[in-house]
């Protein structure tokens, strides 16, 4: 298989960057902080950010780069003979089951795209806009064809090949949308009765943090920056070796915070101001966001260009999932891009099918990827830093590029100790509250 790299220096973070803020941190972000309490759930979830999702962001960096090969292939040769590529083959499951229930959220977006430009989305009232979502969410033709559509896209810029698809998209348009996310805030902010919701967002309230809400946290930390299942491994592998592979990490997570964080300004102001039940689900994106766009001066414009944005940005993500699935096709069959992009859409086009067709699969499929998968992985990604690599070894890769990592003996403090710790006590925790309901 030939070796893929990324034109650009900043190419391989713009794509990482890309993978990384998608649908998780406007859709899901504001839907599972939403169920959660607000503003405790927030602080729990910059904690997580930074004593566990970064540390594990980086040594997923690291493996990548070090072995120079995408996941499944990265374990095998730097521990040959060894179990550890076993954590590929569960990534490759759970990109399965994430694009699943991804790319119908992505199809829903691309429907109110088309609804927004069409004008159906405008002057709905708050009832209306409400019925609408219920009527998308549980119409099988609407979801089962829009997913489709979209699933149809991510298969043809993937078969294209990574340094001219993914990069090309996600450099220009990612930085649209965070202009675009910054203007529907400040209308947010400025509506009738906004300062309950910033108040739900910025004040915290600890009582109403449940056990499974640390859960909760941990999985939406680990979904919000793709880690835990080899996606930024086989990223890192395209990192030059001139890179900073600290610092580029850290770009990464704050990119990927601070869109979280707008999203929330986004939509928590208005859900209060309109009345909306901010502990809804998977709909609250988008019950809240049409109801803001009347508000707005040439809100059916803004509205279009919001949902297509969001589309771009699911995008790059559901790119970066299929991409695990194609690539682990390729080397374990030897077939071409194309033919192992088709393979593998069809794959996922069965279960999203299941997942368009019951919200039960859907809310199972999610619920599983991220506060299941995702934290295991992650748990065995981060025992390989240690365990199999070495502080020595790992020290190098970080500073390949001829400076120095002053951070290094905190990160790995974190990466041996206290991340795996953490992740199994917040794991037992979570069950333990789920199954006490
Ligand atoms: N992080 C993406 C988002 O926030 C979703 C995603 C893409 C993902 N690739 C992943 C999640 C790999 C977990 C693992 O929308």
């Amino acid at each position: 298989m030939e070796k893929e790299g990324f034109s650009s220096r900043a190419g391989a973070i713009a794509a990482a960057a890309g993978s990384a803020v998608g649908l998780g941190n406007i859709w899901r972000f504001p839907y599972v902080l939403g169920q959660n309490g607000g503003a405790a759930f927030l602080l729990v979830y910059v904690l997580f950010m930074l004593l566990i999702a970064l540390p594990v962001l980086m040594s997923e960096f690291a493996i990548g780069r070090k072995a120079g090969l995408p996941v499944l292939d990265a374990f095998k040769s730097l521990a040959p003979g060894k179990k550890w590529y076993l954590i590929g083959f569960s990534g490759v499951l759970c990109a399965f089951v994430i694009s699943s229930f991804y790319q119908v959220v992505s199809g829903w977006t691309l429907f109110y795209t088309y609804m927004s430009a069409t004008g159906q989305l405008s002057s709905l009232s708050e009832q209306e806009v409400e019925t609408m979502f219920q009527h998308t969410a549980s119409d099988p033709v609407i979801c089962v064809i829009w997913m489709l559509v979209m699933l149809g896209i991510t298969g043809f810029v993937v078969a294209r090949g990574v340094d001219k698809g993914i990069e090309q998209y996600s450099k220009i348009l990612m930085p649209v949308l965070l202009v675009l996310i910054v203007v529907v805030c400040v209308r947010s902010v400025s509506l009738d009765g906004a300062a309950e919701g910033i108040s739900f967002l910025l004040s915290p309230d600890f009582s109403k943090l449940t056990p499974s809400a640390l859960f909760e946290a941990l999985g939406q930390a680990f979904f919000s920056l793709s880690i835990g299942m080899g996606t930024m491994t086989t990223y890192g592998s395209y990192i030059s070796k001139k890179q900073n592979l600290s610092s580029s990490a850290m770009s990464v997570a704050m990119i990927d915070f601070f869109i979280a964080f707008l999203a929330g300004l986004m939509i928590f102001p208005c859900a209060f101001a309109f009345g909306i039940n901010p502990g809804q689900g998977p709909g609250l994106v988008f019950v809240t966001l049409p109801n803001i766009f009347n508000q707005m001066p040439m809100g059916q414009l803004i509205s279009v260009a919001f949902f297509f944005l969001l589309v771009v940005a699911a995008l790059t993500s559901s790119i970066s999932l299929l991409e695990v699935v194609v690539t682990f096709i390729r080397s374990s069959f030897g077939f071409k891009r194309k033919k192992a992009t088709f393979i593998s859409a069809a794959c996922v086009a069965f279960f999203g099918v299941a997942c368009s067709l019951s919200s039960t699969v859907f809310d199972l499929f999610d619920k599983v990827s991220a506060n299941i998968l995702l934290p295991l992985g992650a748990f065995f990604i981060v025992l390989f830093i240690p365990y199999e690599l070495g502080k020595k070894r790992v020290c190098e890769e970080f500073e390949a590029h001829g400076g120095k990592f002053k951070l290094f003996g905190v990160y790995y403090f974190l990466t041996k100790y206290i991340v795996p710790v953490a992740i199994l006590f917040i794991f037992a925790y979570g069950i333990y509250g789920w199954i006490n309901g």
